[in-house]
């Protein structure tokens, strides 16, 4: 078969779904992968050239299934986009064991996980991983112990792979979005937290799947064939911003 293929993981909503349809415009065969099958089927009932796969990123048995599903539906994969991913947040003394491996389990050991699984395939396309990290992996906060740790991880992870897998030709990147008013995010952002941002984003705004995805799009082309190893914040200049005290503006 001709076209490309990526397989994007969190598929069924949010920035993971625009992802998948905005590699679909540009004429790539998708595989659209996330654990809740229900999400996914609505989302899947609306894009026929899609494959839909009902599948946990945390789990190497469901990981090894996904790259075969998808080799066998596409005969090739060209991106991993690694965007699964859940958000719980909450003191250090409340953040027990259980919940610190749940969120690792998606956000940390899903990346390794679905990278090790593609890596075979991707060295036949010389392809290329995108793994979605975040803001919160670049700038500590409170109430994000494990969010924010996972994260950080992601981030050297995508380095790690970089570095190994260039030889290859494969190339890895990271995106790391400010925030955007996905179910995730809108389940730990109050108003107070939304205006707050807004005032601490020099943009003044979030930002949108859209926006996200067309960054992640653009690391899995040739537009970017020159590019591994990187860390790229879509979040309206959130990053950039050292001292950014209200009291120093004019
Ligand atoms: N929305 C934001 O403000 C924001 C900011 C920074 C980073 N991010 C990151 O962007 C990514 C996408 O987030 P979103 O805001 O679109 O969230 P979302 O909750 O709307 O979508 C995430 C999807 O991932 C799926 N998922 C979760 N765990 C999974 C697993 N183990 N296996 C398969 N599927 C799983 C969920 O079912 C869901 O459909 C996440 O990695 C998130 O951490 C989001």
């Amino acid at each position: 078969m001709d076209g490309k293929c990526a397989i994007v993981t969190g598929a069924a909503r949010g920035i993971g779904l625009a992802t998948a349809d905005l590699f679909r415009e540009a004429g790539w065969r998708v595989a659209m992968v996330d654990r809740d099958s229900a999400e996914l089927a609505r989302a899947e009932a609306s894009r026929g050239d899609a494959l839909a796969l009902a599948r946990d990123v945390s789990n190497p048995q469901d990981v090894d299934a996904i790259m075969r599903e998808t080799a066998a539906w596409a005969g090739r994969i060209d991106a991993l986009v690694n965007n699964a991913g859940v958000a719980e947040f909450g003191p250090i003394e409340d953040c027990d064991f259980e919940m610190w491996r749940r969120v690792m389990a998606t956000n940390l050991d899903g990346v390794f996980l679905c990278t090790q699984a593609a890596t075979p395939y991707l060295k036949e396309t010389a392809g290329a991983v995108v793994n979605i990290a975040s803001i919160s992996g670049l700038r500590a906060s409170t109430l994000r112990v494990a969010y924010g740790t996972s994260k950080a991880a992601v981030i050297h992870l995508t380095r790690q792979q970089a570095a190994e897998l260039g030889e290859y030709g494969i190339r890895c990147n990271a995106v790391c979005p400010g925030p955007v008013r996905t179910k995730l995010a809108m389940a730990v952002h109050t108003q107070e937290i939304i205006d707050a941002y807004h005032d601490a984003i020099p943009l003044n705004r979030y930002g949108s799947e859209r926006e996200i995805a067309e960054v992640i799009c653009f690391l899995c082309s040739d537009k970017a064939s020159y590019v591994t190893g990187q860390v790229i914040a879509a979040d309206g200049g959130f990053e950039s911003t050292g001292v950014g005290l209200p009291a120093l503006r004019r």
